[in-house]
């Protein structure tokens, strides 16, 4: 690969080809669908609140004035949102080329999804691994198609409990722990879709990125407002624009070198900013164990099963 910095600068025209990006109305994901849209591609900016999806659809197309976007409405803590969605694209759209698995939130307090399940693993999680399976027709219908998740540092807080996975009720409930679990869920379902294709030998490749630390919503749960104006100018030292942040996952999903399962993040410090290079997970999320229970449980909860050929 080039040793050179990695940029937007690297991809190339994007005509003809279809990209879902999840949570594609706010930070990284806002970012990746405008440097979609920059190089021509169709790109479905999936959101659960059309109203926001619509608001940066508009906003792109003051610079990007002939983007192709389309708005389209997906909820991943509510599993029959996921369907509802899945069913329009594949009405709508006869390939995927790119599925951005970028959706996200982060240490919420303890809620459920719809069905039931703890909300950040729902929504980081479930909600995604339900999505690529409901896609996988159109996936295997498109050369060379990709799926990307998108992890963090934090999976490297993270602990699979199998016997308590969902904080049943609340119990032992951390809004960290889940979602450094919710983060591990991402790498392992990673490895464990990748090796799926690979079974199957599908012509799709599964690959994953973080963004280190980038400067978005998603902090809107961490401490109270006094705490969190006291320390944004700490904070500001160690953060990145979400214009960076976003380079590892569009790498992963363009660079044409890429590798299934690999992951990127940034080159700087512990990772926290920088541009995007290969990096390396935690061993909790090599865990060969961890990586099929977890697929189980996935199947059991979402009832989405991935065929064997
Ligand atoms: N920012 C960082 O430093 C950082 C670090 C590590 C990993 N990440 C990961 O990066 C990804 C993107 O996050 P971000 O930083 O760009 O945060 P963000 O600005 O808060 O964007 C998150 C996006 O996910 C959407 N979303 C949340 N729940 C959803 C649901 N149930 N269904 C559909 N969409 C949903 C949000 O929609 P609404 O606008 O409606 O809330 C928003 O569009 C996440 O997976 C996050 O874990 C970020």
């Amino acid at each position: 690969m080039s040793k050179t910095s990695w940029t937007t600068n690297n991809i190339p025209s994007l005509s003809g080809k279809i990209i879902i990006v999840t949570g594609g109305n706010s930070g990284l994901g806002y970012e990746a669908v405008k440097a979609y849209a920059s190089k021509n591609a169709q790109v479905i900016l999936a959101c659960r609140d059309l109203s926001k999806g619509e608001n940066a659809k508009q906003e792109i197309l003051k610079t990007l004035p002939n983007g192709l976007i389309d708005v389209m409405m997906l909820n991943l803590a509510d599993l029959s949102s996921v369907k509802d969605f899945a069913d329009s694209f594949q009405k709508k759209y006869k390939q995927l080329h790119i599925l951005l698995n970028n959706a996200g939130i982060m240490m919420t307090p303890y809620q459920q999804t719809v069905d039931g399940i703890e909300m950040q693993q729902g929504t980081n999680h479930f909600g995604h691994y339900a999505l690529t399976g409901l896609l996988l027709p159109v996936l295997k219908k498109t050369p060379a198609a990709r799926v990307v998740n998108v992890s963090s540092m934090a999976h490297k807080q993270g602990v699979m409990d199998f016997d308590n996975l969902l904080y049943s009720n609340g119990l032992s409930y951390s809004p960290l722990g889940a979602y450094g679990r919710s983060k591990l869920e991402n790498l392992l379902f990673t490895y464990g879709l990748q090796a799926y294709l690979e079974r199957n030998k599908l012509d799709i490749k599964c690959v994953v990125g973080h963004p280190g630390v980038s400067d978005t919503n998603l902090f809107a749960h961490i401490g109270s407002k006094f705490l969190q104006t006291l320390l944004s100018p700490i904070f500001k030292l160690f953060i990145q624009p979400a214009s960076m942040g976003v380079l590892p996952e569009l790498r992963a999903s363009m660079d044409e070198n890429v590798q299934g399962g690999e992951y990127f993040g940034p080159d700087g410090w512990r990772e926290m900013k920088g541009y995007p290079v290969l990096v390396q997970p935690n061993p909790s999320a090599l865990h060969k164990v961890h990586i099929q229970k977890l697929w189980q449980v996935s199947e059991e909860l979402t009832k989405v099963k991935y065929p064997e050929l």
